[in-house]
């Protein structure tokens, strides 16, 4: 039987690829380990790789927002990356670097066992819903992910960049909010 105990101290000890070597911390996941609401991220960026949290730079602070929106927080959910191990520079995870990593994010979620997933802009979107998946045409629709609700929204990185698209993503977290409810 898994627990978080043992998940966190064997990822944390992980060589699976080169991006162990280059981190200053395990960005591991942060929220309630019970949440209804899983939200996936990408991977950590700086402020996250220093301080060893998700989402805690710009685009955290966004995401708080997004939360605040639907009246919930970062205490309400869980928040875990596709790596777990900051990229350097902050680009893509590498398909080899993603499928490395995804064992530890497949026992995070057996653990959690949310009713919904939210996946964070397009990489965690193809990793989950469909390899092809358009974040430009398919944010804010429901999809079902091992048996579970699934919605993609926009990254908060990408509001930040083009802050037109935020007026959609408004739209998507009132029907992510509906969605919920009716899972409670
Ligand atoms: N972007 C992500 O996808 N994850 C983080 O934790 C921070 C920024």
């Amino acid at each position: 039987m898994d627990n978080w105990e043992t998940l966190k101290k064997e990822c944390a000890a992980c060589q699976g690829c080169g991006l162990g070597r280059t981190r200053h911390n395990l960005v591991f996941g942060v929220g309630d380990q019970k949440a209804d609401v899983m939200f996936i991220g990408e991977g950590p960026g700086e402020q996250e790789d220093l301080k060893g949290e998700p989402f805690v730079g710009p685009a955290g602070q966004l995401l708080d927002t997004m939360l605040e929106i639907i009246n919930l927080d970062r205490t309400k959910v869980y928040i875990a990356n596709i790596v777990k191990c900051r990229p350097p520079r902050n680009r893509d995870p590498l398909p080899d670097e993603q499928t490395a990593c995804m064992g530890w994010l497949r026992r995070q979620i057996a653990l959690v066992d949310p009713k919904m997933f939210v996946f964070l802009g397009r990489i965690a979107a193809m990793a989950f819903i469909k390899p092809d998946f358009r974040i430009t045409r398919e944010h804010g629709q429901i999809f079902t992910v091992e048996g579970r609700p699934a919605m993609a929204l926009y990254h908060p990185s990408a509001l930040l960049r083009d802050p037109g698209k935020r007026p959609e993503t408004f739209v998507d977290l009132k029907q992510l909010q509906r969605e919920i409810q009716k899972l409670l």
